[in-house]
């Protein structure tokens, strides 16, 4: 066998169909489903070709020689001849797993599978498969499949994958990532239950991570604690029925390596440290290598070598045909993407924006502040000791105290030292204004709020738009430049009626007003609520939409935020220039709207502010405030779980959310007879050749209207 057998037998070949001899009997193997605990899956279907994977667990290191058979029927009675055979050996380089390209199928046909082993002198067959080959690139039919993300496991049921499991006619599930979560324990948002939790067996190879000495929690780094959650989350019996019916096609968000991670660097110490871990994002990309079905168009015989570093290893992004209307077109927003523009460690005083930058860039707004052009020298240094004094109180490093830094910073900081004496109002009038790091909402040093989360939109919109001129565009890399030449021209050039792009995270902008809010003063105004996403790139996704919006039928699916939207994102100053974008929620990962009510209880600025859990509690109706900052927003469910179905013919695309109530995610309810009953659907269509988004309201469509903010008939 070639070195790449050992994980995957590639391009073996189906020859054609016999019927079993004998008595029509299948092959006599001893179902054996304990030494397959992962089941098998399927994914990256292609009209003739599907890639079949398992798992074998003898209980020892040894090799297994394993031997995938395919059959057309489920009783295993016409079962295909190959080739060569289709066997490869599972070691304990890869984990004990394998894969199989299985190639030369009939476009758009279902088939059934197991993999067979011998062990102790006898056959043990594993758990029988289905899968479905795509229709042929011309074939005029509908299309129907789901797409989840996001199925944190500790103290966590899967109930949504149980009821997806039940719904008919499938051809296929995209999963947008977060299939794993690396973290245990993490109080932020991670909970176990017993039973249900997850416990890194490979200790010395865990991370550590403990921000503020409360304890912290535990994030896989070694190869093994990788492979671990893999094997623990895809033991989930409602996860494994829907691998056993459907292929799936997935591609990964931040959790699959780090949460909120770019790159191989994680963002866990919010800038205490500098956290790119080459190693760990190798181990974490070998391991959804292992256990991921998925095939690469480009190069089937593709292998990964741990010895190529990150980006380079692995490519995710592909494309799919599935028939006239569907071209799936999967993209890889974490590899390549740029860091996030507001440094987690960016001292909130320190002038980002001078004078002479906010007047080459549109003028100086109203918020910007006056600033000390040299802290060192200004006022002969006394400011600078105070500064120092105040940053050695509260633990920041002193040489952050250094070039321009904002008047107001002083002034706060003098006033909590009862010394020396304010920058007064005449010395005030003098000084150049501009923008700090606290005009983006960046209270402390060490902070994803006014970083990641919770960032003053305006102001971060004046940083990005310099950075973005002065960068050529650097500062706002999603894609990297070869993937995002592939994902415009991939998607420009498509004839399918509908171009369907798995999109990690949200496209559209999500911002809430406080201006007319009773908070402080300094929050009244307008936030993003995560700049993890496009919102932290907003000129890369205007470039992107500018081109896009003349693509006709493009539709975003997109996951990772935990909440339900269906919205029409556009180019910033011009909202006829849009396509169509479905969020689906959360498997089972803590929601929306929950993770925020944690984040500000967590933040030591925002917990002070009176009335921000409420506001964090209210977080729906602030998000569609009418005449609020999103129009694009048709639809928002942000204390579900859940999953999206999506149909699409040549007349047509349809969307349908199936949710269930947030509390439900701790109890499992696979088997039980009322499990349909917690689920309620909610339904858009988007008409070809239209953009409009509408939504089913009993026995009417009726249209979103982004003027009005209403739905009309
Ligand atoms: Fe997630």
């Amino acid at each position: 066998m070639q070195r790449r057998e050992f994980l995957r037998a590639t391009l073996a070949s189906v020859g054609g169909f016999s019927v079993a001899c004998g008595s029509g009997e299948p092959r006599a193997a001893v179902p054996a489903p304990e030494l397959f605990p992962q089941s098998v899956a399927s994914g990256d279907p292609q009209p003739d070709a599907v890639i079949l994977w398992t798992r074998v667990e003898t209980g020892d290191d040894g090799d297994v020689e394993v031997e995938l058979e395919l059959y057309r029927d489920v009783e295993l009675r016409q079962r295909a001849q190959w080739d060569r055979a289709p066997r490869v050996l599972a070691t304990l380089d890869h984990d004990h797993c394998v894969k199989v390209r299985a190639a030369g199928l009939e476009a758009d046909t279902v088939y059934y599978y197991r993999f067979v082993a011998e062990v102790d002198g006898e056959l043990k067959a594993s758990q029988i498969g289905r899968t479905r080959t795509a229709p042929a690139v011309d074939a005029d039919r509908p299309v129907r499949f789901a797409f989840v993300a996001c199925q944190d496991y500790g103290g966590r049921y899967y109930n949504g994958y149980a009821h997806l499991a039940q719904q008919p006619e499938l051809d296929f599930f995209v999963h947008l990532g977060d299939y794993i979560y690396e973290t245990a324990g993490d109080a932020g948002f991670q909970q176990g239950s017993e039973g249900r939790e997850v416990v890194f067996e490979d200790t010395a190879g865990v991370l550590s991570v403990d921000r503020t000495g409360d304890g912290g929690f535990e994030a896989a780094r070694s190869l093994d604690n990788y492979r671990q959650l893999y094997r623990l989350f895809r033991s989930d019996a409602a996860l494994q029925r829907v691998h056993e019916q459907l292929p799936m096609l997935a591609i990964w968000d931040d959790h699959e390596f780090s949460d909120d991670c770019w790159g191989a660097t994680a963002t866990y110490q919010d800038g205490r440290v500098d956290e790119t871990d080459v190693q760990r994002r190798s181990n974490a990309n070998l391991a959804w290598f292992e256990y991921m079905p998925v095939d690469y168009a480009g190069d089937p015989s593709f292998e990964y070598d741990s010895a190529v570093a990150p980006p380079d290893d692995i490519r995710i992004w592909r494309d799919f045909r599935f028939g006239r209307h569907v071209h799936l077109v999967l993209t890889d927003l974490r590899s390549r993407r740029s860091d996030h523009l507001v440094p987690e460690d960016a001292y909130p005083g320190a002038v980002v924006l001078t004078q002479a930058q906010l007047e080459g860039s549109g003028g100086v707004p109203d918020d910007a502040g006056a600033y000390v052009e040299d802290i060192a020298t200004f006022a002969g240094g006394i400011y600078r000791d105070a500064l120092v004094q105040a940053a050695d109180a509260a633990g920041y490093p002193s040489d952050r105290v250094s070039g321009a830094i904002a008047a107001s910073w002083i002034n706060d900081v003098v006033a909590e030292l009862g010394a020396p004496a304010a920058i007064d109002e005449a010395m005030l009038a003098t000084l150049p204004l501009g923008y700090a790091w606290a005009n983006l909402m960046k209270g402390s040093l060490w902070s994803r709020i006014g970083s990641r989360y919770l960032v003053a939109r305006d102001a971060f919109a004046r940083l990005a738009a310099v950075r973005w001129q002065d960068s050529g565009g650097a500062s706002e890399q999603a894609m990297g430049d070869a993937q995002e030449q592939w994902f415009l021209d991939t998607m420009q050039g498509s004839d399918a009626t509908w171009k369907v792009w798995g999109n990690e995270f949200c496209l559209m902008p999500l911002q809430i007003d406080l201006r007319l809010l009773s908070v402080p003063p300094s929050f009244q105004r307008v936030f993003h609520i995560n700049v993890d996403d496009w919102n932290g790139m907003g000129n890369r996704r205007d470039a992107l939409l500018r081109v896009l919006s003349d693509v006709p039928g493009v539709v975003a699916i997109t996951g990772d935020i935990h909440a339900f939207f269906a919205g029409t994102p556009a180019v910033r100053d011009d909202p006829s220039r849009s396509v169509l974008e479905f969020v689906t929620s959360s498997i089972s990962s803590t929601t929306f709207q929950r993770l925020l009510q944690n984040q500000v209880e967590d933040d030591p600025v925002l917990s002070m502010v009176s009335g921000a859990s409420q506001l964090a509690g209210a977080i729906r109706d602030l998000l569609q405030l009418t005449d609020g900052p999103n129009p694009h927003l048709a639809h928002a469910d942000v204390t579900s779980h859940g999953y999206a179905v999506v149909e699409a013919d040549g007349l047509a695309l349809q969307v349908t959310f199936h949710a269930h109530a947030e509390d439900v995610v701790a109890v499992q309810h696979y088997d039980d007879p009322g499990l349909d009953g917690l689920f309620a659907t909610t339904q858009f269509r988007v008409d070809a050749g239209t953009k409009f988004l509408q939504q089913r309201f009993g026995d009417t469509w009726k249209r979103w209207d982004p003027t009005t903010q209403t739905w009309i008939a």
